[in-house]
């Protein structure tokens, strides 16, 4: 998976600001600080390119990434992060729900979870949700390095039960410190954007 030119195309506050390319996007989602742009970062072998910090909530817009000019990774503002008003986290709720269920480039949806942690009600609802619209997810439970490699198959037993996790979706172990799961990770993005 050599990739060559990365870009930011836009960064979009609204439908309309979309790109006009009919390549595949993959989008992400997951709850705030759970590690989204690191995955993306970590995929595209770059340090920083997808801007990742320490202070949840940082994306805050549908960041559209150009890879080589044949797909868009989506960004998306993490959910679940408190320190936000009710006001706004409706507004982020608006604009990823709306690119999800209307978006006919969008080929898969990277779904992140902790692999330390039972999910949260936030996660299982946003399984829910792609789930309902037929939009298909690839699970990927991450920072696994912060676990003992004999615990993984413990932790994901947990997740998947909580989430009722369909056994014909994907799911990963990944981390982002020591590129567990990179290699599959970019299969089975392939798969759905070939
Ligand atoms: P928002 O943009 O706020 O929604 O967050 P995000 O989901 O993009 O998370 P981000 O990639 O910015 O990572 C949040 C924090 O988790 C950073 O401090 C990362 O260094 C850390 N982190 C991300 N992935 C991993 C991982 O695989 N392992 C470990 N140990 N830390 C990680
Ligand atoms: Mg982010």
């Amino acid at each position: 998976f050599n990739i060559h030119n990365v870009s930011l195309t836009i960064s979009a506050a609204s439908s309309k600001q979309y790109p006009e390319t009919d390549w595949p996007e993959i989008a992400l989602a997951g709850r705030s600080n759970v590690g989204k742009s690191s995955f993306i970062n970590t995929l595209l072998n770059r340090k920083n390119f997808a801007r990742t910090s320490g202070r949840p909530g940082k994306t805050q817009l549908l960041n559209f990434f150009n890879i080589d000019d044949t797909l868009h990774f989506v960004d998306v503002p993490g959910y679940g992060y408190a320190r936000v008003s009710k006001k706004e986290r409706e507004k982020w709720g608006a604009l990823i729900e709306e690119y999800l269920t209307t978006r006919p480039n969008l080929r898969a949806v990277v779904s992140l979870v902790d692999l330390r942690h039972e999910p949260s009600a936030e996660d299982i609802q946003m399984y829910e949700f792609l789930k309902y619209y037929d939009i298909p997810v690839i699970l990927v439970a991450t920072k696994a390095d912060k676990i003992k490699r004999g615990r993984w198959n413990k932790h994901e037993s947990v997740i998947k039960k909580a989430l009722q996790f369909d056994s014909n979706d994907d799911f990963i172990i990944f981390s982002s410190f020591d590129k567990t799961g990179l290699d599959e990770a970019w299969q089975v993005i392939e798969q759905f954007v070939d």
